[in-house]
C-alpha cells in the first residue's frame, strides 16, 4: 500500500472508539456487570442490519463511561491507533446527550475527552477539534438546552454535528439549535444523506446552513442537489467501512465514493465508529484502494480534501498540505 500523505480524521464518534477490550476494563473498574461472556462474544454481535441495529448496541456498551478517567481513557486509546494509521488532525463529535441520558453530568463527559485532547499534539502529533452532536432522535428543545449549557461551561467545542436515527428526523427540526450555535461562532456540521433522502442533504445546506456534510453518500440520486455541492465545494466526509457495514451498500464494490470523485464533490475518507465497523483511517483507506485500484494521485487528493475541509487554522493547515 502506498503511504498515505497526512491526513484529517473528519467524521469520527468518540463513542464509536471504544474497543470490546477497553469496554470489559471499565465495566471492570466500574463494578458493572456486562451482559456478554467476554469481549469476544460482544464483537461477535457486531452483526448490524442497518443504523438503528448498531445504534441500539452503541447506546447500551456506552454505559461503561462513567468517570472522566473512563472518558479520557477511550479518548487516548483512539488518538494513539489513529497516530498509527497516520491520522494528523482528528475533528471529533461526542453525543452529550446520551451520557445525560444515563446520569453522567455534561462536565464529566466534555472534562474527560478534553483532557485527552489537550495534550493530543504532543503525545500523539495529533492537532484536535471537539465537535458536540446533538441526536435528532430527541426533541430540539432537549439539543437546544444542552446547547446553551455546553456555550455558559464555555466547552472546548469549534462546533456542533447531528447524528443518531436518520429516517423521519429532518435537519429542519433542529433550525434554531443551528442558529444559536452559528451565532455563538460556533461550526456546523450535520450528518445527511447516509439512510435518509437527498431532500435532508438539502435542508441541512439550505435550514441549518452547515459548513460540511457528514455522509452524504444519497446525494448522487439528485443531479441537482450535485451540482450544488460541487459548485460550492460542500465537504463530504464519507465512511466507506460503516456504509458497507450498515447496509448503506450492498458491499464496498458497490460504494459511490469512486463516482463521487468523478463527479467533482469535495469527498474525504473517515472511520466514523472504528471500534464497530472493521477498522480506523488506514484501513478504510487500505480497503477502498484495494476495491477501487486507487492510486496515488487518488489518495492524494483525498488526503489533501480532508486537511482543506478541517476548520484547522491557517499554520497548522499549510504545515499538513
Ligand atoms: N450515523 C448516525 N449516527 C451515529 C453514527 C452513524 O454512523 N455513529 C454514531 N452515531
Ligand atoms: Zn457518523
Amino acid at each position: 500500500m502506498p503511504s498515505l500523505p497526512p491526513c484529517a480524521e473528519l467524521h469520527l464518534h468518540i463513542e464509536g472508539t471504544l474497543e470490546p477490550d477497553l469496554v470489559f476494563t471499565l465495566a471492570a473498574r466500574n463494578g458493572i456487570t456486562l451482559p456478554y461472556a467476554d469481549a469476544a462474544d460482544l464483537a461477535a454481535r457486531y452483526a448490524f442490519t442497518d443504523l438503528q441495529s448498531f445504534l441500539d448496541l452503541y447506546y447500551a456498551t456506552m454505559d461503561v463511561l462513567r468517570t472522566e478517567e473512563d472518558f479520557a481513557d477511550m479518548t487516548r486509546a483512539y488518538l494513539r491507533r489513529a497516530a498509527a494509521a497516520g491520522v494528523r488532525h482528528a475533528e471529533i463529535m461526542m453525543d452529550p446527550q446520551a451520557h445525560l441520558a444515563r446520569g453522567i453530568p455534561l462536565k464529566t463527559c466534555v472534562d474527560g475527552v478534553a483532557s485527552a485532547l489537550a495534550t493530543s499534539e504532543a503525545e500523539f502529533g495529533i492537532s484536535t477539534l471537539l465537535i458536540a452532536a446533538f441526536l435528532r432522535d430527541r426533541p430540539a428543545a432537549e439539543a437546544l438546552a444542552v446547547l446553551r449549557d455546553l456555550i455558559a461551561m464555555k466547552a472546548p467545542i469549534v462546533g456542533i454535528g447531528l447524528d443518531s436515527a436518520e429516517v423521519g428526523y429532518p435537519p429542519s427540526l433542529f433550525a434554531e439549535v443551528y442558529d444559536v450555535a452559528r451565532a455563538a461562532g460556533l461550526r456546523c456540521v450535520a450528518h445527511a444523506g447516509e439512510e435518509g433522502p437527498p431532500s435532508y442533504v438539502w435542508e441541512a445546506l439550505d435550514v441549518l446552513r452547515v459548513d460540511r456534510i457528514d455522509h452524504g453518500i444519497r446525494c448522487l440520486e439528485d443531479e441537482a442537489l450535485v451540482e450544488r455541492l460541487v459548485g460550492e465545494r460542500v465537504p463530504l466526509t464519507v465512511c466507506p467501512l460503516s456504509n458497507v457495514r450498515l447496509r448503506a451498500v450492498t458491499g464496498l464494490a458497490d460504494h459511490p465514493l469512486p463516482r463521487m470523485l468523478e463527479r467533482g464533490l469535495n469527498v474525504s475518507v473517515n472511520s466514523d465508529d472504528p471500534a464497530y465497523f472493521g477498522g480506523y483511517l488506514d484501513d478504510n483507506f487500505a480497503a477502498v484502494e484495494e476495491v477501487f485500484g486507487f492510486g496515488p494521485a487518488d489518495l492524494a487528493l483525498l488526503a489533501s480534501n480532508s486537511v482543506r475541509s478541517a476548520f484547522l487554522g491557517q499554520a497548522r493547515r499549510d504545515l499538513l498540505l
